[in-house]
């Protein structure tokens, strides 16, 4: 089994899309085994972000995160399950995200684009462990 740390950022719930977001996954056959619904801290997301600090992005995508309620989460499902979640939710920029994802569905620009998903085991780990404490999760 294949743990990742899948959030709904602020635009997807200001766009009541949790529910369709949510909805695939477990449509998908993946389990939730942690959920809560937060605002996020400034240090909470600069440490989310902390590998993207130095871009030009970073500030913005800093403020973007905690400007609002996030729905975070832990899936669980079998080998294979990070990169699963990755193609699920579709590339980056809108421009590039295949219709039938999450973003190519939904979101039409690259920061507001609805989702965040590990983009590896290291990684994974290391947002699990970040937003989650262990009693927290199933
Ligand atoms: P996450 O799952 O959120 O990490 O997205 P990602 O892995 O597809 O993208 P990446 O880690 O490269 O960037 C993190 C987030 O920063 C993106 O999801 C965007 O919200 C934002 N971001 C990335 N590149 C840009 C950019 O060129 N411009 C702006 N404004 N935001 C960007
Ligand atoms: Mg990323």
């Amino acid at each position: 089994m294949e743990r990742t740390f899948v959030m709904v950022k602020p635009d997807g719930v200001q766009r009541g899309l949790v529910g369709e977001i949510i909805g695939r996954f477990e449509k998908k056959g993946l389990r939730i085994v942690g959920m809560k619904c937060l605002v996020p801290s400034r240090a909470l997301a600069e440490s989310h972000y902390a590998v993207h600090k130095g871009k030009p992005f970073y500030e913005p995508v800093v403020e973007f995160i905690t400007s609002g309620p996030v729905v975070a989460m832990c899936l669980e499902g079998p080998d294979g399950t990070i990169e699963m979640v990755r193609l699920m939710m579709g590339k980056t920029s809108p421009l590039e995200a295949a219709p039938g994802t999450i973003r190519g569905d939904f979101a039409n620009t690259t920061q507001q684009n609805l989702i965040h998903g590990s983009d590896g085991p290291e990684t994974a780990a290391v947002e699990i462990a970040l937003w989650f404490r262990p009693d927290e999760l199933l």
